[in-house]
C-alpha cells in the first residue's frame, strides 16, 4: 500500500482530469457518459477502453486494465507508484513532499550512489590504471563512442577503493544497502575488482547494477553480476529497453538477444530495436514488457544448443500470451556478436531481415539429435511436431505444417491428421466455460461490491469463504476498506489497493469482459449461493473421506447425517 495519505492522494488526483491526461497518450472520442479508446496495455483493435470522468477512472472491457489516473501513468510508462502519483502532482501543480515517503528517499540515496559509482569506474577506465582494460575493449573492436554510449568502466585492483569514496558522502547503511560494497571483519570491501563495468538500467535508463568481466586472467565467473536489490529485480528489466522502446515501436519490431555484447555489437552497426535477456529465462513481467514494445518479435539468440533451448523456453513463455516471435539462427555457433565480427554487417542483417516462422524453428528444433531412420526417435518426434501443430492457431500455417512432415517422415497423412484437433479456437472457449461457475460467481460478486455498500454488506452477512484466495484475499480487503472508511468509492478503493501487483492481476480479472453497471440483489444472491455451494461440497468431501478412516460405526452414521442435512441445504 502506499505510503502517502489517502487524503493527499485524493488531492493531487483531483488536482487533473484524469480524461485530459489519458488523452495526451491515447486518443479519446466522446461516446455517451464516457470516452473511448484503444487500449494501451493489449493488443486493441478497436477501442475498447472507456474513460469515465464521473469516476476518474479507466476501464478496459477487453482485458480488464483498470484504475486511477495513477495506475494508467505507471503502467504506461513503466514507472513505479510513487513516481506516477509525483508526475501527477507537477501535472495539477500539486506540492507533494515526496522525500517524506521513505522507500523514495532510500531510492534517491540509491541512484546518488550508483550515479557516484559510475562517474568513478568510467574514469578508471581512462586513466592510466585503465590500460590494459582499453586495450582489451579495442581489440574487441569497441570504440571509445561505444564505450561512452553504454558506459562501460573499470573496477580497480584494490580491495576498497570505491568504499573509500562512498563513505566520504553517503551513510554505511545505504552504502550496504547498494549492492556495491560488502563488510566483514577486516572493514568494508568493493564487490567488483578487477573488472570491466557494464552498467545496467531499470526501465527508466537509470544506472541499478552492474555486470562486471573477467579481462585480465582467469576466472570461474566470466560476468559478476550485482545481487538482486529492492531496486535492481533482474527479471523486472531487460537490458537496454530504455533505449530500444522508442525504435521499437516506430519499426514495430523489437529483437531479442542473450548477452548485452550483442546489444552493444547491433548498435554499432545501427541495429538499435534489440534487448537483451542476459542469460534467464524469460519472466511473465518480461514478456508483458516485450509485447507492448511492438507487434514483431525476434529471437536471436547464440547459435549453440543452449541458445537453442532458450530459444525454444522463450517461445512458450511469450506464446502464453498469445506473441509468436520469429527465430533467427545464428550458424557455426555464433552469438550475434561473434557472427557481425566474423562476417560483417551486410551478411547479418540479411539473416535478421529473414527470420523463419516459429514451427519451421520447432521442426529443426526436434529434429536435433534424432535419427529419423530409428523407429523411436521418429515416432517421438512425430508426437512433439503434432503437439506444436495443434498449438497452432493459423489454418494454413497448419497445413502448411502437416505436409512437411508427411514428406519428411513418409507417415500416412490420415493418421498424422486423425491426431490434429480440430477447431483451437472451441477448445480455447471451452476452458473459460468450465473456469466459469464458480469463478464467474466470485467475479461478479467483487464487481459489484466495488460499487454498492449495499453487496458489501451481503457478503459480509453471508458469504464466509471465496473459492479462489485471490478473490477471497481482495474481497475481505474490500471489505475492511468499507468498514475503515464507511462507505466504497472505487476510485479511492483503486488509489489504495492497486499498488499491490497481486491485486492490480486480480482486479483485471475481475473488469475482463465486463461492462455492466445495473445489477440486481437477486442475482446478487445467485453469486452468492454458487459460492456457498462450493463450500458445502467442500465440507461434504472432507466428511466422506473422514468417515473413510473412521471404523466406529456410530461416529460414521452421525457424520453420514450430517452429510445429508448439508446436502439438503444445498
Ligand atoms: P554469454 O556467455 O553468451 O555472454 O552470456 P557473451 O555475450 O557472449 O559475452 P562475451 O562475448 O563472452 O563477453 C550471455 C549473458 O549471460 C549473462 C550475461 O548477462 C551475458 O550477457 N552471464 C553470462 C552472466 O551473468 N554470467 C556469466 O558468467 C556468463
Ligand atoms: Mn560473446
Amino acid at each position: 500500500m502506499n505510503t502517502l495519505s489517502q487524503e493527499k492522494l485524493n488531492e493531487i488526483r483531483n488536482s487533473v482530469d484524469i480524461v485530459d491526461v489519458v488523452s495526451n497518450y491515447v486518443s479519446l472520442t466522446p461516446r455517451g457518459k464516457n470516452f473511448f479508446g484503444v487500449c494501451p496495455f493489449h493488443d486493441d483493435n478497436n477501442p475498447s477502453m472507456s474513460v469515465s470522468q464521473a469516476k476518474q477512472m479507466y476501464r478496459c472491457f477487453s482485458c480488464g486494465a483498470t484504475g486511477s489516473v495513477f495506475h494508467f501513468i505507471r503502467d504506461y510508462e513503466n514507472i513505479s507508484f510513487s513516481e506516477a502519483v509525483k508526475k501527477v502532482a507537477e501535472i495539477g501543480g500539486v506540492k507533494v513532499d515526496i522525500r517524506s515517503d521513505k522507500k523514495i528517499k532510500n531510492n534517491i540515496e540509491y541512484h546518488e550512489i550508483y550515479s557516484l559509482s559510475l562517474k568513478y569506474y568510467m574514469n578508471n577506465l581512462n586513466s592510466k590504471s585503465g590500460k590494459e582494460a582499453r586495450e582489451y575493449l579495442n581489440n574487441r573492436n569497441i570504440d571509445d563512442t561505444t564505450i561512452k554510449e553504454f558506459q562501460i568502466g573499470l573496477s580497480l585492483d584494490k580491495r576498497n577503493s570505491l568504499s573509500n569514496l562512498l563513505i566520504k558522502k553517503f551513510k554505511e547503511k545505504d552504502i550496504l544497502d547498494s549492492a556495491l560494497v560488502g563488510k566483514n571483519d577486516y572493514g568494508m570491501y568493493d564487490f567488483f575488482q578487477e573488472r570491466i563495468m557494464f552498467p545496467l538500467y531499470d526501465l527508466n535508463g537509470k544506472v541499478v547494477a552492474y555486470s562486471g568481466r573477467i579481462y585480465n586472467k582467469e576466472d570461474s565467473a566470466k560476468y559478476f553480476n550485482t545481487r538482486e536489490t529492492e531496486v535492481f529485480k533482474k527479471g523486472e528489466l531487460l537490458y537496454n529497453y530504455h533505449r530500444a522502446r522508442n525504435v521499437a515501436r516506430m519499426k514495430n519490431k523489437i529483437i531479442i538477444v542473450e548477452g548485452f555484447m550483442d546489444v552493444i555489437r547491433m548498435h554499432t552497426i545501427g541495429v538499435k530495436n534489440v534487448i537483451a535477456m542476459m542469460g534467464t529465462a524469460v519472466t511473465d513481467k518480461q514478456a508483458h514488457l516485450i509485447k507492448r514494445m511492438a507487434k514483431e518479435v525476434i529471437l536471436c539468440f547464440d547459435g549453440d544448443s543452449a541458445g537453442a533451448k532458450a530459444t525454444k523456453s522463450c517461445i512458450d513463455e511469450l506464446s502464453k500470451i498469445d506473441v509468436i516471435p520469429k527465430v533467427v539462427r545464428l550458424e557455426d555457433k555464433l552469438d550475434p556478436d561473434e557472427y557481425i565480427l566474423k562476417y560483417g554487417k551486410d551478411k547479418f542483417l540479411r539473416k535478421i531481415d529473414n527470420p523463419i516462422n516459429v514451427i519451421d524453428f520447432e521442426l529443426s528444433y526436434y529434429k536435433e539429435g534424432k535419427d529419423l531412420n530409428s523407429a523411436e526417435d521418429k515416432t517421438l518426434y512425430i508426437k512433439q511436431i503434432i503437439d506444436e501443430i495443434n498449438k497452432i492457431d493459423d489454418e494454413i500455417l497448419k497445413e502448411v505444417t502437416i505436409k512437411k512432415i508427411v514428406d519428411e517422415t513418409e507417415i500416412d497423412e490420415s493418421l498424422i491428421r486423425s491426431r490434429i484437433k480440430k477447431k483451437t479456437k472451441k477448445a480455447k472457449r471451452d476452458v473459460i466455460n468450465k473456469l466459469s461457475k464458480y469463478e464467474k460467481a466470485e467475479k461478479n460478486l467483487i464487481y459489484f461490491m466495488l460499487k454498492s455498500d449495499d453487496v458489501i454488506k451481503m457478503y459480509d452477512k453471508k458469504v464466509t469463504f471465496m473459492p479462489d484466495s485471490e478473490y477471497r484475499l481482495l474481497a475481505r480487503e474490500i471489505s475492511a476498506y468499507y468498514h475503515e472508511y464507511g462507505f466504497i468509492n472505487e476510485v479511492d478503493f483503486m488509489d489504495y489497493a492497486l499498488t499491490d501487483d497481486e491485486f492490480k492481476q486480480t482486479l483485471k480479472k475481475v473488469n475482463q469482459n465486463n461492462k455492466r453497471e445495473e445489477f440486481t440483489f437477486e442475482e446478487i444472491d445467485d453469486y452468492i449461493n454458487v459460492i456457498k455451494e462450493f463450500n458445502v461440497n467442500k465440507a461434504i468431501k472432507r466428511m466422506q473421506k473422514e468417515i473413510k478412516d473412521l471404523t466406529d460405526p456410530l461416529e460414521k452414521a452421525k457424520i453420514a447425517q450430517k452429510i445429508i442435512e448439508l446436502k439438503k441445504g444445498v
